[in-house]
């Protein structure tokens, strides 16, 4: 039997998950070379939140935290997608069923993998906001202050397209709706520790029968909540995971 000391229902897997949802964290870009938040030398050890992740920090020193987001966006063109982003592609691709992405991440990584119905309840590195025109624009560049709205022509209006700390998440609703649903729920490379999306988890088994794993370097936070955890990197982990769901394996 696969997985941890918790087991699965191996054997029945490829006949009975119509709605799979995979919630995504930073770890599941980590082997692409994007930084991790809470791990060594990850983010928020090299910055802190409150001058670059909220709006106060926004407000006091636009400058800085432009600065931030445009490094990190600028770096989406040095880094690819990995094992892991291409597996759940092809489960999306060859699953007789439903497969959801609600990502915490803000890169474009799945979507350069070529997965779609990704949920990005965090944001997107790639977009920018008018918060004259609440236009949202696709943005490959860096962005100033000085930079002016294409569509209202302002100044001083373009913020990062990103939830920050004290924001609420985008698409709640549509979470929810799909959590409500789900018969499978995967978590990949999230620490655990940044709610609503922790707790997810608790959510699927309250209102419905979704068997829950786990995929992560180490214990999540909520690794206790899950039916199976498998620990150790996304991008060997899933891969095998993906051809377990696919292929029909008796225990
Ligand atoms: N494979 C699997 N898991 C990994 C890998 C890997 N190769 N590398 C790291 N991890 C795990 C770490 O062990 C850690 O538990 O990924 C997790 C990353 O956790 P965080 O850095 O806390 O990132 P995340 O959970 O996505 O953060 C949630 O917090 O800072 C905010 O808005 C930001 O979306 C982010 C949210």
């Amino acid at each position: 039997m696969r997985g941890s000391k918790r087991g699965s229902l191996v054997f029945e897997w490829k006949t009975t998950f119509k709605n799979v949802v995979v919630l995504t964290g930073a770890g599941i870009s980590a082997e692409s070379g994007v930084a991790t938040f809470r791990d060594n030398g990850g983010l928020w050890a090299e910055h802190r939140i409150e001058d670059v992740a909220t709006p106060d920090a926004f407000a006091m020193n636009p400058v800085l935290v432009q600065d931030f987001y445009n490094k990190r966006r600028a770096q989406l063109k040095e880094v690819e997608p990995n094992a892991g982003h291409r597996a759940l592609t092809r489960l999306q691709q060859e699953l007789d069923g439903n497969v959801t992405i609600i990502t915490q991440n803000v890169d474009d990584l799945h979507e350069r993998s070529g997965s779609h119905d990704i949920i990005h309840m965090h944001g997107e590195l790639r977009k920018v906001r008018c918060r004259a025109c609440a236009t949202v624009h696709q943005w490959q560049e860096d962005c100033f202050q000085e930079t002016a709205c294409p569509t209202c022509g302002r100044q001083v209006v373009l913020r990062p397209h990103i939830v920050w700390f004290g924001e609420m998440p985008f698409y709640m609703d549509l979470i929810t709706q799909k959590l409500q649903v789900c018969d499978l729920f995967i978590s990949v490379g999230t620490s655990g520790n940044v709610y609503p999306a922790a707790g997810f988890v608790t959510h699927v088994q309250q209102v419905g029968h979704a068997h829950t794993i786990e995929i992560n370097l180490e214990s999540s936070e909520g690794v206790s909540y899950f039916a199976e955890a498998r620990h150790g990197r996304a991008g060997d982990l899933l891969p095998a995971l993906i051809d377990e769901i696919l292929s029909v394996k008796v225990a």
